[in-house]
């Protein structure tokens, strides 16, 4: 299958990879049209010259585009968009989206923001796709089937996060949330982290940043803030490479807090955070 971001040869057929098969083409069409309608001039006073913003109205866009797209060929599905195209459904299947997830890169003309989509049935992620159009990767999973990095040049590479890297070690991306308020305590956390492991990323996009543990270019990655949308594609892309996704003392991934590593590494950094107070703002 061919998408601006690569050629997918990943597992085939049956249910789950239709569904992936239509994520991966869906995420495909979302990066190719904000590449393609990016104003050339986009900058920063864009954001502040008008209550919607250009680079809302291009995550708005790309979320019609995804729903209209998804809904052409399965109209019985949910869906959960981070612009607020929540609808419910009847088949099961509800599709969890962030239309550009990273979008102060997107702004900044960085590469590192993503189109990701997830497909749940029965309230389980069984598909995700993360596509990073400006860096010609799309990052695909199927539950129990393994994750896959598919570049450009259509080369395909079954992802594994590293294992047993000592917290010393690890190189760890975080991220911080938008209100003043939460970044400092934000701020005071990472004073209790940043001794304890080899350094730490902020790279701006928290489904890149899981897919990144899933590739082993990171070890590991912790945030308050992140949403439903922002981890449900890549929290399945890591899970698939081998990695652990959770939140504090045993609770799922959330928007209080969401830890992502490698055996081993995932508990170190889960007991280096739990007496930082992490879930505080
Ligand atoms: C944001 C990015 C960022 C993370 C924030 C998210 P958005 O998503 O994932 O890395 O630090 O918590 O809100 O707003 O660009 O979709």
């Amino acid at each position: 299958m061919s998408t601006r971001t690569g050629t997918y040869d990943g597992p085939s057929g049956g249910d789950v990879h239709d569904l992936l098969e239509l994520a991966i083409t869906t995420a495909g069409a979302a990066g190719t049209m904000l590449i393609d309608k990016r104003p050339a001039d986009l900058q920063v006073a864009h954001t502040k010259s008008s209550p919607t913003d250009v680079v809302t109205e291009m995550d708005q866009a790309a979320e019609r585009l995804i729903i209209d797209r998804i809904r052409a060929s399965r109209p019985a599905d949910a869906f959960l968009g981070e612009e607020g195209g929540a609808a419910a459904g009847a088949s099961g299947v509800r599709w969890i989206i962030d239309p550009i997830d990273g979008t102060v890169n997107y702004l900044y003309g960085l590469p590192d923001w993503a189109v990701s989509i997830a497909a749940e049935v029965d309230g389980e992620v069984v598909a995700g796709v993360v596509a990073v159009p400006t860096r010609g990767e799309l990052y695909t999973a199927a539950r129990g089937e393994g994750a896959y990095l598919v570049r450009r040049d259509g080369s395909t590479e079954k992802l594994q996060c590293n294992a047993g890297v000592p917290l010393e070690r690890a190189l760890i991306a975080t991220g911080f949330g938008y209100s003043a308020q939460r970044r400092a305590h934000q701020a005071e956390v990472l004073l209790g982290v940043l001794p304890r492991v080899r350094d730490i990323r902020r790279a701006g996009s928290a489904a890149v940043d899981l897919c990144s543990v899933a590739t082993g270019r990171v070890d590991g990655y912790f945030e308050r803030g992140p949403h439903e949308w922002d981890i449900a594609a890549g929290g399945l892309i890591v899970r698939e490479a081998g990695g652990a996704i959770g939140g504090l003392n045993g609770r799922p991934a959330s928007v209080e807090m969401t830890i992502s590593a490698g055996p081993g590494l995932y508990e170190e950094l889960h007991d280096l955070l739990v007496p930082l107070g992490p879930e505080r703002d």
